[in-house]
């Protein structure tokens, strides 16, 4: 049972306000910190003095057993109002109260909960994080491959200009290579040692909170105590950092479902990433895209629950604090498995390149080259020249006679005088040669795709 309460209040609590008042669901995923937490501080209490080797040993031995088989399931009591509270019960019931009754000496739940959150969430960061290389990595490993692969890009969502998938691919790769800058921006941040503030007062115990911060490896500990246990900045640098990720997932996988189409056939995702209908026998669906997509809004909301928790509390700690919580693991886990099934989704993706070429010069997407021609080569001013394609285009189709009429209706400009041939229309017009022009650097030329690819592998080694 919990004794916490019993010195201060009367009462046994019912179910309902004890389940109202616990964290134990969400205490869940810092069960295993807390343990940490416990040995780091019981290893400083030692070395400090401040508890008897005896005493030391037995909760050690608690401890360790309950690293070793697992915390039994009485600590997840919801009458526990956290798992903080519930493994001092399970201390206390294994090594009795003179020594499991001791460990608490010089800190609180305060500064225990933050150091907990602080040493998850850095878990996670690290996972996320190498899933995000992982994703780089199938992103640029297939563009290596689609240097020449010649697809239509958009804007408006409109056929635009010629590009190559591994220019799209690219694209992507390069803003999760932003996210990932972010997020180890953030875990810097997250590494730092609340533990040793206890209430928010700090302790009078001559304790060594550097000891127990680099035993937890954290890389510092937080300067001042009131903020320490009460700071979630971190909570909302990581779930800031996961919506803006999350935003680039979601678009990836907006792209994903339109190019699943029939309408667009650009790729088609493997069977396991897919679902089928109840009714309609013949459909496969991107179900997790489709999730990925929605996850972004569940992360999102998760921030904003966050920033909506902590705007008005004033210093230092407030039980809110704890409702906050759930909020991060659900952001957190969310994003993660996300990423995690963003790369292997892309991997076995299987990409129609005959669809993309055949849409690469649709809607007269080349348009933009043939301008640029009759700039370079035929001394036009870009104006003139966007408004005599324009007309063509508009005419329904550009052929030298179309182009010479729309000359002509622009105040006399004779192309054909010029030299202007129609082979030298159908080379600009020609997708593979559109592409290959666009040779500077950001462009999808196949050469500096090629040596962008090599940019991005040394990019990501370094991360
Ligand atoms: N479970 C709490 C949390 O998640 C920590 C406990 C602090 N409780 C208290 N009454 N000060 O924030």
């Amino acid at each position: 049972h919990d004794q916490i309460r019993e010195g201060r209040l009367s009462g046994e609590r019912n179910d309902q306000i004890a389940g109202y008042l616990s964290s134990m669901d969400a205490d869940r995923k810092i069960a295993h910190a807390d343990l940490l937490v416990d040995m780091a501080h019981l290893a400083m209490l030692v070395r400090q003095n401040l508890i008897g080797e005896e005493q030391a040993g037995m909760i050690a031995r608690s401890l360790l057993k309950m690293k070793r088989n697992g915390i039994p399931q009485e600590a997840f009591d919801e009458r526990f109002e956290d798992i903080h509270a519930g493994i001092e019960g399970e201390l206390i019931a294994e090594a009795g109260i003179e020594a499991g009754g001791r460990l608490h000496m010089a800190r609180s739940r305060n500064d225990e909960v933050a150091t907990c959150l602080r040493v998850r969430s850095r878990q996670d960061l690290l996972k996320i994080l190498d899933s995000l290389s992982m994703l780089r990595k199938v992103l640029i490993t297939i563009a290596e491959e689609h240097t020449r692969t010649v697809m239509p890009g958009f804007t408006h969502l409109q056929h635009a200009q010629p590009t190559t998938l591994a220019h799209h691919l690219l694209a992507y790769e390069e803003a999760f290579s932003r996210d990932a800058e972010r997020l180890s921006d953030a875990y810097r941040r997250v590494n730092r040692s609340p533990l040793g503030s206890a209430a928010f007062a700090s302790t009078g115990f001559p304790i060594d909170r550097y000891m127990t911060a680099d035993l937890l490896g954290f890389d510092d500990i937080l300067g001042n105590s009131m903020d320490a246990v009460s700071a979630r900045d971190f909570a909302l640098e990581i779930l800031a950092a996961l919506t803006v990720m999350m935003t680039n997932v979601s678009r990836f996988c907006e792209e994903l479902i339109l190019w699943s189409s029939a309408f667009v056939r650009f790729v088609e995702l493997d069977d396991t990433y897919c679902s089928t209908s109840s009714i309609m026998p013949q459909k496969k669906n991107p179900d997790c895209a489709e999730i990925m997509r929605g996850h972004a809004g569940s992360v999102a909301g998760a921030f904003q629950a966050v920033v909506v928790s902590v705007k008005g509390l004033p210093m230092s700690y407030n039980r809110d604090l704890q409702t906050l919580t759930p909020h991060l693991w659900r952001g957190i886990d969310d994003a993660a498995v996300s990423i995690d099934l963003l790369a292997g989704m892309i991997e076995t993706a299987a990409f129609n390149t005959e669809r993309m070429r055949e849409e690469s010069d649709r809607g007269f997407s080349t348009a933009t080259e043939l301008a640029d021609t009759l700039v370079r080569d035929f001394g036009l001013p870009f104006r003139t020249a966007h408004n005599i394609v324009g007309r063509a285009v508009r005419s329904g189709e550009i052929t030298l006679a179309t182009l010479e009429e729309a000359g002509r209706e622009m105040g006399g400009i004779s192309l054909i005088e010029r030299g202007l041939s129609g082979e030298r229309i159908s080379q600009a017009l020609d997708p593979d040669m559109v592409v290959a022009a666009k040779e500077i650097p950001g462009g999808p030329a196949p050469g500096v795709i090629k040596e962008a690819i090599l940019r991005r592998r040394e990019a990501l080694i370094e991360s």
